[in-house]
């Protein structure tokens, strides 16, 4: 569905028209907001979109909560983890690094594929955000000190080996093994 162009977000003044059934209304689809990056959604408190520098899909929308610091990423920063701890703080350096890594090599294969200095602008944006705590829909929760690890993660993306899934042969061996544990 295309988004029309007077969209508008929840807060700032609708014209009061009711719309549903899947149509576009100004401000709300569904009675759900749509919002773009850069703009607020405000309640009672002020949730600023932003776009995460690593996603799967282009629609993938990230939230700072201005009043608290709290910095909601979606996929962004997820790792693949062996253990999975209350507190990111508590994964090792090369653990976190290696796992965020290979997470956006699967979730965004794409990062191989830019442009150096344009990544790192992006990374910049993010570490502006300076969050308190952030909130990855992969990842424990983490202390907002941690930004500057999870962006140098992502800069390493692009030069990364890229990720390979497996193959008939590889994925009916894990099935094999799947099935041979105790149930
Ligand atoms: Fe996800």
């Amino acid at each position: 569905m295309a988004k029309p162009p007077d969209l508008v977000p929840v807060g700032q003044d609708v014209d009061g028209r009711t719309g549903g059934g899947g149509q576009w209304e100004r401000g709300r689809i569904c009675g759900v907001p749509a919002v773009d990056a850069g703009q607020p959604v405000c309640a009672d408190r002020t949730l600023a979109a932003f776009r995460p520098p690593t996603f799967d899909n282009p629609s993938t929308t990230g939230f700072l909560d201005t009043s608290s610091g709290v910095l909601f990423t979606s996929d962004c920063f997820g790792a693949l983890l062996q253990d999975v701890p209350q507190n990111a703080a508590d994964i090792s350096e090369g653990d976190l690094r290696e796992g965020q890594v290979f997470w956006a090599t699967v979730d965004s294969p794409w990062m191989h594929e830019v442009d150096g200095g344009k990544l790192a602008h992006e990374l910049d944006a993010v570490a502006e955000l300076e969050p308190s705590l952030i909130l990855s829909s992969h990842l424990p929760a983490a202390p907002g000190g941690m930004i500057d690890q999870f962006l140098a993660s992502l800069a390493a993306v692009p030069d990364a080996a890229p990720f390979v899934g497996p193959d008939q042969v590889a994925l009916e061996q894990m099935l094999a093994e799947i099935t041979a544990l105790p149930q």
